[in-house]
């Protein structure tokens, strides 16, 4: 287990969400949980790199479930989430996945606008999903797309070669 990442990764999960997960969640990810994919993407701008994406993916047999992700603050909005998603579910191709699953608040427009452009579409809801405030989480799906599809996104943006995407075990 790198500790460095892990400690970025807890930073970015409290920046990014109400209720982040306790360390010893992640831990149980990187150390026990063989179905789990658990990446990050460095920024590096010259010589300085950041750790600025992070998420969870769990694999149950030919299906993937993103547990979590998110991009740091500072760096939302500037297309790097399309570009680390994409970059992930082109890697899910070679695990022979066939469908990816989520849930997302019902609030959350900007993620549900991005899970759109990868084609997913809402399977249905669960009430009062959410601990901290009862809200409502959609559930999505979409089957996997080709390598080409993926590649349109990792091509679309001119950071893309800022973003150094690499799984932490
Ligand atoms: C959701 C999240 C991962 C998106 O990453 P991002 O880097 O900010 O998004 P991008 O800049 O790559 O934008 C990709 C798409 O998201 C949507 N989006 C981004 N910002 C948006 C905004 N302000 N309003 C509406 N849609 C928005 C758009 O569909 C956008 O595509 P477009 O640029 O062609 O319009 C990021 O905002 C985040 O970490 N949020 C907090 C944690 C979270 O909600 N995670 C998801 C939990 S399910």
């Amino acid at each position: 287990m790198d500790i460095n990442d892990l400690n970025s990764v807890l930073s970015i999960d409290k920046l990014a969400f109400p209720n982040p997960w306790p360390v010893n969640a992640f831990q149980y990810e990187l150390e026990n949980n063989t179905n789990a994919r658990l990446w990050v993407g460095e920024f590096q701008n010259n010589s300085e790199k950041q750790i600025i994406a992070m998420a969870v993916i769990w694999i149950i047999l030919d299906e993937a479930h993103i547990g979590t992700l998110a991009i740091h603050p500072d760096f939302q909005k500037k297309g790097f989430g399309q570009q680390f998603l994409a970059f992930i579910f082109s890697q899910l191709i070679s695990e022979s996945i066939v469908r990816i699953f989520l849930e997302v608040r019902q609030s959350n427009s900007i993620a549900i606008n991005l899970y759109r452009k990868f084609g997913f579409e809402i399977d249905g809801e669960r009430k009062n999903y959410y601990r901290d405030n009862g809200e409502t989480a959609i559930l999505m799906s979409t089957p996997i797309k080709s390598s080409d599809f993926y590649k349109d996104f990792l091509i679309l943006k001119e950071v893309d070669d800022n973003l150094i995407r690499r799984e932490i075990k």
